[in-house]
């Protein structure tokens, strides 16, 4: 388990390197993963025009969104199977473990509201209430939101053999009658039909 008051003592980039190293040896690769977000991320603002603080912001975002995933079990985490509806409400808890674990960095105070808000999909996805933590900008949510959900249909998982081609997991993200596809923002997978995906 992360000692975050303890690596709040690390350079802010140190300590990411030393987080995305541990999710990749721990966590089946959620380092790679959450540095294909950040990649994915970047070039959604950079055909937004969204760039200098907000981009920054956006990083760290991207690079730490899962952080909160490292405090939930690892059979429950990397269970070959479909989870149980209990073990499900346990993974969900990772938004509001993350952003816990991440208040006593000053550094991130921008940032940790996004990670808060990764999945909540405008009230659809979870956690289902948040309160007293203010939305961050919307847009930066909805970026996150999509580059991540765009990534993890992408990845080779532990329980599934996808690895989908770029319009591939776009359609999947534009079909409407999926219900996970709720409060996703698809002028922001518009956006993301359009980028050339090569190499990702
Ligand atoms: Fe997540
Ligand atoms: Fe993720």
């Amino acid at each position: 388990m992360i000692d975050v008051a303890e690596n709040n003592m690390m350079p802010l980039d140190d300590f990411v390197k030393w987080t995305l190293n541990y999710m990749n040896e721990n966590y089946y690769f959620l380092g790679d993963h959450s540095t294909r977000v950040t990649a994915v991320t970047g070039a959604i603002l950079d055909k937004l025009g969204i760039n200098g603080e907000d981009k920054k912001l956006m990083k760290y975002a991207a690079l730490l969104h899962d952080i909160g995933k490292l405090s939930i079990p690892k059979e429950i985490l990397l269970a070959p199977r479909r989870l149980t509806d209990k073990e499900f409400e346990l993974v969900k808890d990772h938004p509001v473990i993350g952003y816990k674990k991440l208040l006593h960095i000053k550094s991130l105070t921008d940032v940790n509201p996004i990670i808060l808000y990764h999945h909540y999909r405008s009230g659809f996805g979870y956690p289902k209430k948040i309160e007293n933590v203010p939305p961050p900008d919307t847009v930066l949510i909805d970026v996150l939101t999509v580059a991540d959900s765009y990534s993890a249909i992408r990845e080779k998982r532990i329980y599934n053999d996808w690895n989908l081609e770029h319009m591939d997991a776009i359609s999947l993200l534009k079909n409407e009658d999926d219900p996970k596809n709720k409060g996703i923002n698809q002028e922001i997978v518009d956006i993301l039909s359009k980028i050339n995906m090569a190499g990702m």
